[in-house]
């Protein structure tokens, strides 16, 4: 039987990975293993990525993780912050390339940032490269020769690591529309101008996909004036965490929006919301478990094989919607246990 190791986290991120495990008990027998991630885990053991922790995800068959982030520990130096053990597992495990997808459910056109008629026009795949760039580059703080504080963080790509998120993106693109937009900032990073250099190198291996470049600003601009026109876009770890959150708002709200972290064919694969720990409303019962439900569906495919139970999920969330089931996030009224008791409905 599949062993999922759930990482709730903190915040927010055990209410909604609560609702996800109970959608899987609906569609599959699953082996669950449950370990404290982040913040929770400083708490319980001084670290926020216990050795525990790490090995039953590097033991399991897939992972589905929570959110992690207090405001309770941001004065922490930064390796013992609930951030690290995020970032700390996504290198454990080589989790390089996070599939973000943006589309707009039917009915949630009122929900978003945008007019109906754009809306609607929402469907993009965000590959946004995981374990490099800015996030993993040297960093520090200091002082200047005439003592001023100053503080760095390096941004670095290799071109093997550009390379192989490239052909994520391109194979992502050739099971979709045949479209691939990479966005980066050639015009003013040495990093972006070696991204682009391999990108279109790379190109060379998939002549059936189109392929186009873009700079971050007007990716952000175009996101919102016209987001139907991307089909598959492919970004580096920062623009992509920034161009994810935005992509969200324009479907509805950041608690629709799940992930998939892979590292690559047969490697682990890690499930998690785009939104974190929400402490704003965190403990009230007011988060949208769609996102960590549809984390639990994108599992099931890319993890597990089991394609036709994540159509269910994907399905039942789709029913739901449609119904008229909402959390404040998207207008309504629903508790994020009522929000999946919807979904499970949808789903029997
Ligand atoms: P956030 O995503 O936690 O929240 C941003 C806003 O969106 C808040 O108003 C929140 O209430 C709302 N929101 C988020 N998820 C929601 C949901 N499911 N339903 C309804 N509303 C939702 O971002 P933030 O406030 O910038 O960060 C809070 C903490 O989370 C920080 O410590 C940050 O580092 C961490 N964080 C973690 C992750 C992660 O675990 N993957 C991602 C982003 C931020
Ligand atoms: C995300 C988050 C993380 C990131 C933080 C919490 C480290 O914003 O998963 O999008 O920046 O990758
Ligand atoms: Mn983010």
């Amino acid at each position: 039987m599949a062993l999922i190791a759930i990482l709730p986290g903190d915040g927010i991120g055990p209410e909604v990975t609560r609702e996800a495990r109970r959608v899987l008990e609906q569609v599959g027998d699953f082996d669950f293993e449950e370990a404290s991630v982040g913040g929770a885990a400083y708490r319980e053991t001084g670290h926020p990525l216990p050795d525990a922790t790490l090995a039953l995800a590097k033991r399991s068959d897939a992972v589905l993780f929570g959110a992690i982030g207090d405001p309770e520990f941001e004065s922490l130096e930064r390796s013992l912050r609930p951030e690290a053990a995020l970032l700390g597992i996504r290198k454990e495990l080589g989790l390089f390339a996070n599939l973000r997808p943006a589309k707009l459910f039917a009915g949630l056109e009122e929900a978003s940032s945008l007019r109906p008629e754009i809306a609607r026009s929402i469907d993009v795949m965000i590959v946004r490269e995981l374990t490099g760039d800015v996030y993993f580059g040297e960093k520090g703080q200091g002082t200047t020769d005439a003592g001023l504080r100053e503080g760095h963080d390096l941004m670095r790509y290799d071109e093997a690591e550009v390379a192989r998120i490239a052909r994520v993106g391109f194979e992502t693109a050739k099971r979709r529309k045949g479209l691939l937009c990479s966005v980066d900032k050639a015009n003013v990073l040495e990093t972006s101008q070696l991204w682009r250099d391999v990108v279109i190198e790379i190109s060379a291996e998939y002549p059936d996909v189109s392929l186009s470049h873009m700079y971050v600003d007007n990716a952000a601009m175009q996101l919102v004036r016209d987001p139907g026109q991307f089909d598959v876009i492919v970004t580096g770890n920062l623009f992509g965490d920034i161009l994810s959150d935005q992509a969200s708002m324009c479907a509805g709200s950041i608690g629709m929006l799940p992930s998939a972290s892979l590292a690559g064919e047969g490697g682990l694969g890690m499930y998690e919301p785009i939104h974190g720990s929400a402490p704003d409303i965190a403990g009230q019962g007011k988060a949208n478990p769609c996102a960590a439900i549809l984390s639990a569906a994108m599992l099931l495919r890319y993890s597990l094989g089991m394609t036709d139970a994540a159509d269910r999920i994907e399905a039942a969330v789709a029913k739901a919607i449609a119904d008229g089931a909402r959390t404040a996030d998207l207008g309504g009224t629903l508790s994020t246990g009522a929000m999946a008791d919807a979904v499970l409905g949808a789903l029997a």
